[in-house]
């Protein structure tokens, strides 16, 4: 393996992940790394259908886990493990701590059953790094409302997101090597600031 590093971005929906992203990624290319930048659920042609189906049809709470980790699969067998073989970093707009966070706290599905697939799909692949934006709930759901279409998640009630939030936080505090939690209410400029550091450190 090279020395290309593996990042994610996590969060409730509307922390402002997608945009720290971008900015994100901006700075790593102006510093001349070779970079790759995909998504969750999606970053391959089925995954991308498969995210059609799981953001708009509704279905069995663990039919959802298992398609998330489907999605990932094919994900990592053809895109992540591929591009850091030959040297180039990946940034995920999501990995698998969204499913423990949305599958596993949001929707209920028991931990293991989602450590069982994350072993399978991914055992022996873990991000270098993931950035957590971490928000309190109602101005998530500020931010959210400006959205003229909501899909099946974001029209999920507050608790759901709650749970959301808290389970992402409780894994952040058992892999605090891994997690860095960024606090997405701050300003742009501030959350900014945190995100070169950050650059600066890799
Ligand atoms: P999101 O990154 O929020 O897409 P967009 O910014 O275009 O709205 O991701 C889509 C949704 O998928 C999001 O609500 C969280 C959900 N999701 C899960 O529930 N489990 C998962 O494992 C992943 C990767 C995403």
């Amino acid at each position: 393996m090279s020395n290309a590093k593996f990042i994610t971005f996590e969060g409730v929906d509307g922390a402002g992940k997608s945009t720290g992203l971008d900015w994100f990624a901006e700075a790593l290319r102006k510093r001349g790394i070779d970079l790759l930048v995909t998504r969750e659920p999606g970053g391959t042609p089925l995954g991308e259908q498969l995210r059609e189906i799981l953001l708009n049809q509704p279905m069995h709470v663990e039919t959802e886990a298992m398609l998330m980790f489907a999605a990932r699969r094919e994900h990592v067998e053809k895109v992540i493990r591929p591009a850091l073989q030959r040297g180039t970093w990946v940034i995920s707009d999501r990995f698998s701590d969204a499913s423990f966070a949305y599958q596993g706290g949001g929707r209920g599905v028991p931990l293991a059953k989602l450590e069982q697939l994350e072993q399978w799909v991914h055992g022996d692949l873990q991000p270098d790094l993931t950035l957590l934006f971490d928000i309190p709930i109602e101005v998530a759901r500020q931010r959210l409302s400006n959205n003229a279409s909501l899909d099946r998640f974001e029209q999920e009630k507050g608790e759901f997101f709650e749970r959301v939030r808290q389970a992402y936080l409780a894994r952040a505090a058992k892999s605090p090597h891994r997690i860095a939690v960024i606090r997405a209410e701050k300003s742009l400029q501030e959350v900014q600031q945190e995100l070169s550091k950050i650059v600066a450190s890799l």
